[in-house]
């Protein structure tokens, strides 16, 4: 996974690939002054979640491009940038030319959510969509050959620890009928609220890629967090195994 970054291998086959389960680690819950070392704590993550917010889109303030691309020269885990700021079809465009995995832009905050989807893939990353627990995902079937990831709120955006919100689950499981009625190969990624107590029943309901803030960085060993979320997802996503 750590040679996913910024288009360098494949071309675009690669980054639509069916990868199964992944675990997206939350850096909002981390030490920002050690954001090296708090990545160096989750060697066994897929990708490293990073909560751009502006203090504007929602009430929080934390992270720029400036810190992504230093964060970029600590780790070779690829940043999965989550862009919790207005006018994102201004700034998206810049994480994914300075080498972020995959870049997540808020469909309401997008003026021009097409344009800078595919933008943000001729830059080289993948590129997500992300809808608030209230907003429906049905107006944007039709934008799934636009995006590789739809990121599915559990929490309202803008803080860590907050409960993960049931309401969402018959959402990811339409989100999902309509990902395989179309045959697309499109993560779907769920962030806010995902332990252990709830990963589960988000996978059952049919999510791919579970972004995890507090669970992770607040437990006593990061990495075995990381692993012991992912084997649970495992386990409810195909009971049989
Ligand atoms: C919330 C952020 C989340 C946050 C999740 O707006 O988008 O990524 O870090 O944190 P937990 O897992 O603690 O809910
Ligand atoms: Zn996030």
């Amino acid at each position: 996974m750590s040679a996913w970054r910024g288009g360098s291998i494949g071309g675009r086959g690669l980054y639509t690939a069916d990868v199964g389960i992944q675990i997206s680690p939350s850096i909002l819950s981390a030490d920002f002054a050690h954001l090296a070392d708090e990545a160096a704590a989750v060697p066994t993550a897929d990708w490293l979640h990073v909560d751009v917010m502006d203090g504007h889109f929602v009430p929080n303030l934390t992270l720029g491009l400036p810190i992504v691309e230093s964060l970029l020269k600590a780790t070779s885990t690829p940043l999965d940038c989550h862009l919790m700021i207005e006018d994102p079809d201004r700034w998206a465009p810049a994480y994914a030319e300075a080498g972020a995995g995959s870049v997540t832009v808020h469909a309401k905050a997008a003026s021009a959510p097409v344009r800078t989807l595919r933008e943000i893939r001729r830059q080289g990353a993948r590129a997500g969509l992300a809808l608030n627990p209230a907003e429906p995902v049905e107006p944007y079937a039709d934008l799934v050959g636009e995006m590789d990831m739809l990121l599915l709120m559990t929490v309202e955006p803008g803080f860590g620890g907050q409960r993960f919100l049931d309401l969402v689950l018959p959402k990811i499981r339409r989100a999902r009928e309509i990902l395989d009625s179309r045959e697309a190969s499109v993560w779907l990624q769920v962030d806010g609220g995902v332990s252990d107590e709830t990963i589960e029943r988000a996978a059952e309901a049919g999510a791919d890629v579970f972004v995890a803030g507090s669970a992770v960085y607040g437990a006593q060993d990061p990495a075995s967090a990381v692993e012991s979320l992912r084997e649970q997802a495992r386990r409810a996503s195909n009971p049989t195994t």
